[in-house]
């Protein structure tokens, strides 16, 4: 039953003794059987269309861990390629697409009554979930917030300062509009599709929200994911909703009201004592350990992640890292920081 799953519980406000715990890219290149199975599909986006191989992967920190969620396997970028922008992944540098940056660019995308053709895969693989899932996880959804997937269609990849899609905002203010409002109404499509297939909660990834500045960041980080947000609490009223506007810093205040978001996210720029009084006096909280303390482990890991839970502890939590695990990894600080948050 719904009630008995601890993350949908901690969404729904309760203040549990034990925060429930999953982790950013659980299903990834730190775990030995995640590299099995990509060599299996052949490439990331092969495997990400894979639904049988992407429902494997999504399972394997399940059966190794027993994480309280697990996060559908997939990747923020296949909206756009579904929207019609080229795809691929470059081995050791990342993700490529075709850019887009003028009005012709912007309506030579494919009207968002197509997406499906592309993503129907991903609905396989909620579908699958659902069921070889233990009746104890919850399965999380997701797609990237409007700005971030933006960013990369208009650079053609990841940037370090998010330059070209700034230079695209301050110089061509109504191809950047259209951009936004395109993958907004995208994302609803996209996400409501997911709910559908059985996603129980969903995510939006607001990697890159910490460059906008001023009035910007309202405009361009928050306004679309309220928008997105309440598009889909109008279908759905009883699936929650995650944002993890990344680098928010003091601007994680109110977060909770100005984007209708059940739980915010929170990086570890933010201490835990300063967002227990300043942010989850809003709703739930989500986060927020260091990703290095999964490559270094010992005893900072330790008082660190105890350190988080006690901050935490009166009010609603999901524990999980700041961002996400990254490859050079050791499988077992992850299970040092679980056993540590089960056990404290
Ligand atoms: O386990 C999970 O968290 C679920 C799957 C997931 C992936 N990407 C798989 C993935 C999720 C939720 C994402 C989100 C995502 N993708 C974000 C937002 C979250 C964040 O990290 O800030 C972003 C910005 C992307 C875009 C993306 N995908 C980049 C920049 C890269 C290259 C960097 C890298 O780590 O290689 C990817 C590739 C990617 N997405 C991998 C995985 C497991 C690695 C691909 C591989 O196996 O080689």
């Amino acid at each position: 039953m719904a009630q008995d799953k601890l993350i949908l519980r901690a969404l729904a406000g309760e203040t549990l003794p034990t925060p429930p715990i999953w982790m950013m890219r659980q299903a990834g290149r730190y775990l030995p059987e995640y590299k099995a199975t990509r060599a299996q599909a052949g490439d990331f986006l092969s495997l990400c269309y894979n639904p049988e191989l992407a429902a494997e992967v999504t399972l394997q920190p399940i059966r190794r861990y027993g994480f309280d969620a697990a996060i559908l396997f997939a990747d923020i970028l296949l909206l756009p390629q579904a929207m019609g922008a080229d795809l691929w992944f470059v081995t050791g540098e990342g993700p490529r697409l075709s850019t887009i940056t003028t009005a012709d660019e912007l309506a030579a995308l494919k009207p968002l009554g197509d997406i499906d053709e592309t993503l129907s895969p991903i609905y396989e693989t909620i579908k699958i979930l659902r069921q070889e899932l233990p009746k104890e996880t919850t399965l999380i959804g997701f797609a990237g917030a409007p700005w971030t997937v933006a960013t990369y269609m208009i650079a053609g990849k990841g940037t370090p300062d998010q330059g070209p899609a700034h230079k695209l905002k301050d110089e061509n203010r109504p191809v950047f509009d259209g951009l936004i409002h395109q993958i907004t109404e995208g994302t609803i499509a996209y996400l409501s599709r997911q709910i559908e297939a059985g996603a129980e909660v969903v995510k939006l990834f607001d990697s890159w929200a910490e460059s906008l500045k001023g009035d910007d960041f309202l405009n361009y980080s928050i306004k679309p994911q309220q928008r997105i947000i309440a598009a889909l609490k109008a279908k759905y009223p009883d699936t929650p909703i995650i944002a993890f506007p990344r680098g928010a810093g003091e601007r994680y205040i109110g977060l909770h009201a100005a984007t209708g978001a059940d739980c915010i996210a929170l990086d570890d720029g933010v201490s835990a004592e300063w967002a227990a009084a300043n942010v989850q006096t809003g709703g739930c909280v989500q986060g927020n350990l260091a990703s290095r303390h999964m490559v270094t482990g010992g005893d900072a890991l330790v008082s660190e992640t105890r350190a988080i839970c006690k901050a935490f502890s009166n009010g609603p939590h999901i524990f999980n890292l700041g961002h996400g695990i990254t490859p050079d990894a050791n499988p077992d600080n992850v299970q040092l920081m679980i056993d540590t948050v089960r056990g404290a």
